[in-house]
């Protein structure tokens, strides 16, 4: 099977012209394109580290988009209901908060079921979905555009782990970023602030709306990312078939367990993959060996209070804005002003 963030057409960032009546089609850009070579070096320094570890970014893969997707309907996992019902109890805030809003700029759309809900709301003139995990993404915009054929709907195929440029031509009118499900919390804190100062960069005259997981206790936080079903463990040991299938490791996920724990120091989820046994992991040119219990880190999932997801807007360049938490004090959506 194709690498599906290669697959896809790469064209220019200018959406197509289309006849009045005419039915809209999607345009999806693709500015980004894997590079096989930079992406061997990277997965290997973390495969080789002393703590092993791999980017998040490689969780989503066609298939592991489709688990996350799963992920959202599961019982345990609250950040995605929490977070719709927010936007349902204070979408007229969020809109006169907002104001006016050119272009809805969704990063990390997944399936845009947020942005959907969000439509009503701020009436953009145009939405523009990034996302590394392309093909998933193209089917999820060909959903949007039938349920709002009038929108001009477009994509972007984009890694924005080690850099977020927009394509200038992409956004017309009043820029509003849209990040949700607490996926800054996949940065540090360090790694959040630069990476927010490029996104209030971009957004110059409008602003950020973006979902922020808090911190609550443990026996809620470690079920949301380690399930009953075992649809997280599945979404974290598919990332191994994602590597095997890029870089021609032998992972065989039967050997491995996932792990999910809360770190109350760090304040933060840890996602591992840990060995069952001890084993020796291949690849073209080399090889590791695993002592048994022996981990690789997938992912971190920080959690904040109000204050200290405030010191990070701010330490980002964003004005004083506004904050609407759910009933349970469980989640956060913070308007920031560019
Ligand atoms: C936790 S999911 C959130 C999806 C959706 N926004 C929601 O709230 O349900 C994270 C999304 O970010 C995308 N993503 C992860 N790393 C990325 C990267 N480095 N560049 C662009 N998109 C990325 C994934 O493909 C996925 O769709």
């Amino acid at each position: 099977m194709n690498d599906p963030r290669t697959a896809g057409s790469t064209s220019n960032a200018t959406p197509q012209a289309t006849e009045p009546g005419a039915p809209r089609t999607p345009h999806v850009t693709q500015v980004w394109r894997e590079d096989l070579a930079a992406t061997r070096v990277e997965l290997l320094r973390g495969l080789t580290a002393a703590a092993a570890y791999a980017s998040p970014k490689f969780l989503y893969d066609a298939l592991g988009s489709r688990l996350f997707e799963a992920i959202t309907e599961l019982p345990e996992y609250y950040p995605t209901r929490t977070e719709a019902a927010i936007v349902d109890a204070h979408g007229a805030a969020f809109a006169q908060a907002i104001g006016k809003v050119g272009t809805l700029i969704d990063l990390g759309a997944g399936n845009c079921s947020k942005a959907l809900r969000l439509f009503p709301l701020l009436a953009p003139q145009r939405y523009v979905a990034v996302d590394i995990s392309v093909d998933f993404l193209r089917d999820a915009l060909a959903h949007v555009q039938r349920q709002h054929p009038q929108l001009d709907v477009n994509g972007v195929g984009l890694d924005f782990s080690s850099r977020l440029q927009i394509p200038p031509r992409s956004v017309q009118g009043r820029p509003v970023f849209f990040y949700a499900g607490s996926s800054i919390g996949n940065f540090t804190p360090e790694e959040a602030v630069p990476f927010l100062t490029s996104v209030r960069e971009q957004a110059g005259g409008g602003g950020l709306l973006i979902g922020v997981d808090l911190v609550k206790p443990t026996e809620i936080l470690e079920p949301a990312y380690d399930d009953a079903l075992g649809v997280t463990a599945a979404f974290n040991l598919n990332l191994l078939l994602h590597l095997n299938r890029l870089i021609g490791t032998d992972f065989r996920p039967r050997e491995w367990r996932h792990v999910g724990l809360f770190d109350t120091l760090r304040s933060r989820i840890e996602m591992h993959l840990e060995a069952r046994h001890a084993l020796t992991v291949a690849w073209p040119g080399g090889e590791r060996r695993f002592a048994a219990g022996e981990r690789i880190h997938t992912e971190n999932s920080c959690k904040y209070t109000v204050p200290r997801f405030e010191a990070l807007l701010q330490a980002s360049g964003f004005a004083r804005g506004h904050h609407w938490l759910d009933e349970q004090g469980w989640f956060a959506v913070f308007w920031a002003p560019a």
